[in-house]
Parts: structure tokens; C-alpha cells; sequence
């Protein structure tokens, strides 16, 4: 093969962009009751984390389609990789109890950031968060804050996990 020949295959190659929409909030005011009591009750129940190692509490609030509100947040535990985040704590107690409820927002916060930006999910809990809105077959908002700064709204919890493993590539 010769350079020229090199050169003409590179030309089948694309690039791509994946853009993420969010909306960004400067201040809580302006956004819906039921996200700002959301965004409380995450920030409430961070404030009972247990985390003793990383002394980074986060607290997740999620609102059913019915309007109930759950909490949980961060459990910790000196073998590391047995601690829970708070997003699958509370994921996990309202899938347990009500299966058959569909998840309309699901709230973050940490109230120990030194971070400008709101915390974001690690990729652990994105797939957890996409496993639910995949089931429920419904958008699933999620809301990222940070106290005292901005607020992120992604109406599809798909937005912060692009190239998702979907459950299509099971069926064959
Ligand atoms: N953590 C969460 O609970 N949620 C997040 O979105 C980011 C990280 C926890 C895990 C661990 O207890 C601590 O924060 C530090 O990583």
C-alpha cells in the first residue's frame, strides 16, 4: 500500500458532535414550586448523609408522577466500594416500593462542593437513573444544584448519558 492510498481511506472517516441540552438557572426563583421544594428536600436530607470518609454529603430528592416525594443520600462504609450514592439510594428504596410508579424529576445536590458547578451524577448512577426512565418509558427530568449558585435542568436523563447502552442491542 502506498501513502496516497493511506490517505483516500482517512476521508471515510466523520466527525461527530453530541450536543447536550440543558436549561441553567441563575437563581432558584425562577424556577417551579415543585422543583424549588424539590431542591430543598435534597438539600434536607444531605445534611443526614453518612459520610465520614469522603466528607462530601449529597442528597437526591425524587417526585413520583403523583407528586410524592422521596429522599436519600449518601452511605458510606470503610470497605470504599460498598458505599451507595445518594441517587441510588433513594433510586432504589422508590423502585423497590412502588415499581409501577413513574419517576417525573429526580433533584441532586452536595453541600460540600468547592466546584462553581452544581455536582453531576457519576456514570455508576447515569445508567442506574437511565435503567428507570427506560422502564418507565417517560422522560425522567433531572435537576443539578448547587447551593448558593446555578441550577441545571435536563428534561431526559439520556442528555447526560449520550451513547447509552440501550436495551435495544439485547433484542434479537
Ligand atoms: N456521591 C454521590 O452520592 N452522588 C454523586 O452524584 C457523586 C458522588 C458520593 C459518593 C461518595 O460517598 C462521595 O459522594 C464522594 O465521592
Amino acid at each position: 500500500m502506498r501513502l496516497c492510498d493511506l490517505a483516500v481511506k482517512k476521508t471515510h472517516m466523520v466527525k461527530k458532535t453530541i450536543n447536550i441540552d440543558y436549561s441553567a438557572f441563575a437563581n432558584t426563583k425562577e424556577m417551579p414550586e415543585t422543583d424549588r421544594i424539590l431542591i430543598n428536600r435534597a438539600i434536607e436530607i444531605a445534611k443526614l448523609s453518612y459520610s465520614p470518609y469522603s466528607k462530601f454529603p449529597v442528597g437526591a430528592a425524587v417526585q413520583l408522577e403523583n407528586g410524592e416525594i422521596f429522599a436519600g443520600n449518601n452511605q458510606e462504609n470503610i470497605a470504599f466500594p460498598s458505599g451507595t450514592c445518594a441517587e441510588r439510594t433513594v433510586l432504589n428504596y422508590v423502585h423497590a416500593n412502588f415499581p409501577d410508579k413513574k419517576i417525573k424529576t429526580i433533584a441532586i445536590t452536595a453541600t460540600n462542593t468547592t466546584t462553581a458547578e452544581p455536582v453531576t451524577p457519576c456514570g455508576f448512577c447515569r445508567q442506574v437513573i437511565v435503567e428507570m426512565e427506560m422502564k418507565q418509558k417517560s422522560p425522567l427530568r433531572i435537576i443539578l444544584h448547587k447551593i448558593g449558585g446555578e441550577t441545571y435542568v435536563f428534561e431526559t436523563s439520556k442528555a447526560i448519558l449520550p451513547l447509552a447502552f440501550d436495551d435495544n442491542v439485547l433484542k434479537n
